[in-house]
């Protein structure tokens, strides 16, 4: 560690040299203001400096803030002949971190340096863990190479940059959340917050109050005056989590964010501006609610700048195996285990499988598996037990929706859903399902053929999904 001294007096300059070499440090020496700018301008390795505010030439105050503004991280210990606080305040002000007044003992100084230089190393470490974290955010930690999501990421690294406000839609557990945060962190706001409200779970007063603020008894219960989240994220961003639930007048109040990017806190008339970037999730069609007049018009277009829609997992079949690695490496080093892959058995229920709750579905799954795992590999037995024998639930349509539908597949679905129940009534006896169909067994054999259904060894059934085509 390197300790810059600039005093202008030889004998203190000596004494603290001495002081501080003995605890193994090393000294560099400056007698003026001057001077020590211009040794710091070229050394690049002073981890602090001790400074005399009663300097000849310019000041100690103004050689701090000079030092300030070329190195703001610098620690600085101020010393000063007065013991009058007043130039300690003064120096404070300018952002120096400790204050010794002379005369002084050798042990003070020794501690002070210490603690000083223990800041520092842990304001250095906070920042590492904020990189860190950037990095977890970033979105090299969203998997996926199928084309859909190719196109996801494409498309956060061309808006990330901006300004500009955007939908995230998917269904629930495709990465809504992780999306937003990966946006945040790639954005140029990185470095401030990101602040997420779950817009859904909220009674709409206190939305608002978390959102806007309050003044003190704005409400019944509001006994402080509280800053809404919209302060709180400034010059950062604002997930809108589930925003299709929000109510008519709270939308009107964010449009105003939005368009004047100002708003004032519940109870008070005094505006507040903000400089924040929405980010809005939804799981539900926006444009559907808004044409039943539960969405306003001109607050999802603001909104909706840019939209990333997620694609649900079944969509994206490839990405499985992908994510099923990634989960394995995750909960293996969460849970100490060495669980390296699944069985072929195991990645073909796996890839069958619909995922209604799609990437968090599948995350559940890897780690129950990792948990339960006893060997380096995860086996069907460990799968749980609606994935080994599914039934279907997806309910063939009965009314003709507007855009229309296939018949065909809708028929394929219902004399499914049908033979699967038989089946499982059946305990996967197929004669005894045929005769609940009031089919003949050749017949069921050969539907369940067309269909993908197939029973597996001890009368497990185990299905494909109908591929519909789209
Ligand atoms: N592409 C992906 N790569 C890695 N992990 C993912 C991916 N997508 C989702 N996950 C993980 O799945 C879980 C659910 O994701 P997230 O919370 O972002 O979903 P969501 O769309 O916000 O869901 P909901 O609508 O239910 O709130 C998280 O643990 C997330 O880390
Ligand atoms: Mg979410």
């Amino acid at each position: 560690m390197r300790i810059l001294i600039v005093d202008d007096e030889e004998v203190l300059r000596d004494v603290l040299e001495a002081v501080l070499r003995r605890e193994g440090f090393e000294i560099v020496m400056a007698a003026t203001g001057e001077h020590a700018l211009a040794i710091l301008d070229d050394d690049d390795n002073i981890d602090l400096v001790i400074l005399d505010i009663m300097l000849p030439g310019i000041s100690g105050i103004d050689t701090l803030r000079a030092l300030r503004i070329a190195n703001p991280y610098l620690p600085v210990i101020v010393i000063t002949a007065y013991s009058s606080i007043d130039g300690a305040i003064e120096a404070m002000k300018h952002g120096a971190f400790h204050y010794i007044p002379k005369p002084f003992k050798n042990e003070e100084v020794v501690l002070t340096v210490n603690k000083a230089l223990e800041q520092r190393r842990l304001s250095k470490e906070n920042e590492r863990l904020k990189a860190e974290l950037s990095q977890k955010y970033a979105y090299s930690n969203i998997i996926g190479k199928s084309e859909p999501m190719r196109k996801v990421f494409e498309l956060i690294r061309l808006a990330a940059p901006s300004r500009s406000n955007i939908l995230v839609a998917g269904e629930s557990g495709t990465g809504k959340e992780l999306v937003a945060k990966a946006i945040h962190h790639a954005s140029p706001r990185a470095r401030n917050a990101f602040v997420t409200v779950n817009s859904g779970s909220l009674p709409p007063e206190l939305l608002e109050s978390s959102l806007f603020g309050h003044m003190k008894g704005a409400f019944t219960g509001a006994i402080a005056t509280k800053r809404g989240l919209f302060e709180v994220a400034d010059g950062g961003s604002i997930f809108l989590d589930e925003i299709g639930n929000i109510n008519l007048e709270t939308q009107a109040k964010l449009l105003r964010v939005i368009q004047e990017r100002e708003f004032m806190r519940l109870g008070s008339v005094e505006t507040i501006k903000v400089d924040v970037r929405i980010i809005a999730a939804t799981n539900v069609e926006l444009s559907k609610l808004m044409s039943d007049g539960r969405f306003r018009e001109d607050l999802y277009y603001r909104l909706n700048v840019i939209t990333i829609t997620l694609p649900p997992l079944r969509r994206r079949r490839e990405d499985i195996p992908l994510l099923v690695s990634h989960f394995l490496d995750k909960y293996s080093e969460e849970n100490k285990r060495k669980v390296r892959e699944v069985t072929p058995d195991a990645m073909r229920i796996l890839m069958d499988h619909s995922w209604p709750g799609n990437v968090r579905e599948l995350e559940n799954t890897i780690e129950r598996a990792v948990v339960l795992c006893t060997t380096d590999r995860i086996g069907p037995e460990l799968l749980p037990e609606y994935l080994r024998y599914p039934v279907d639930t997806e309910q063939p349509a009965m009314v003709v929706p507007a855009d229309g539908l296939s018949l065909k597949d809708s028929v394929s679905r219902y004399e499914r859903a049908m033979i699967l129940q038989s089946l499982e009534m059946a305990n996967g006896v197929q004669k005894k399902a045929a005769e609940l169909l009031q089919l003949k067994p050749s017949t069921l054999n050969e539907m369940m053929k067309r269909l993908g259904i197939h029973t597996r060894s001890n009368a497990a059934i185990i299905e494909d999904e109908v591929t519909i085509v789209e």
